[in-house]
């Protein structure tokens, strides 16, 4: 158990004075090729096309967004840590270490904030070693299979789950 049921706002992005919650979006090896990589299974946008979609999202909710995207394990880790206490909510895909990293899950689960898991395909439907994911256990949810949507709909599941937990913040 994670405490995730106490997740709180955690610090936040100004904006014109404004105080907003932070989302935190990570990206996992190979992500950085979308656009390039695999177009019939992920599509033709970029990552940094999904990143702006996401950050109109959270714009849209009231939230400020920051993204991480790295091959490295270790990186993905690391900036788990850096949102405890820092950040409302993780929307994470971490590609093909959602399927093997359990020092991400472990991260994760000393996460008190809200996580979403997010893929771009549908891993259930996909080769069998993808079935599993260990991020998932630690996760409140996942969206998969809905392409560059997903990461509109994932951000804003966060922002829907935070401000149900933090009446204060907007966004309900
Ligand atoms: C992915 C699915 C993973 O199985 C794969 O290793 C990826 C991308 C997705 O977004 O569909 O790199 O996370």
């Amino acid at each position: 158990m994670n405490g995730r049921g106490e997740g709180r706002a955690g610090n936040t992005s100004g904006d014109q004075g404004a105080v907003r919650p932070t989302i935190l979006l990570i990206s996992g090896p190979n992500l950085g090729l979308l656009g390039e990589r695999q177009p019939e299974i992920y599509g033709a946008a970029t990552l940094a096309q999904h990143v702006e979609r996401a950050e109109q999202a959270a714009t849209r909710l009231g939230f400020g967004l920051k993204h991480l995207q790295s091959e490295h394990e270790a990186d993905l880790v690391e900036a788990v840590h850096g949102g405890r206490g820092a950040v409302a909510a993780i929307v994470v895909n971490a590609g093909a270490l959602s399927h093997s990293s359990w020092s991400l899950h472990d991260a994760l689960a000393a996460f008190d904030g809200v996580v979403v898991e997010l893929h771009l395909s549908n891993p259930d439907a996909r080769e069998p070693w993808r079935r599993r994911s260990v991020v998932a256990p630690v996760a409140d949810g996942t969206i998969a299979g809905l392409g560059g949507l997903g990461y509109e709909l994932a951000v804003e599941a966060a922002a829907r789950l935070v401000a149900g937990r933090s009446p204060s913040v907007p966004g309900a």
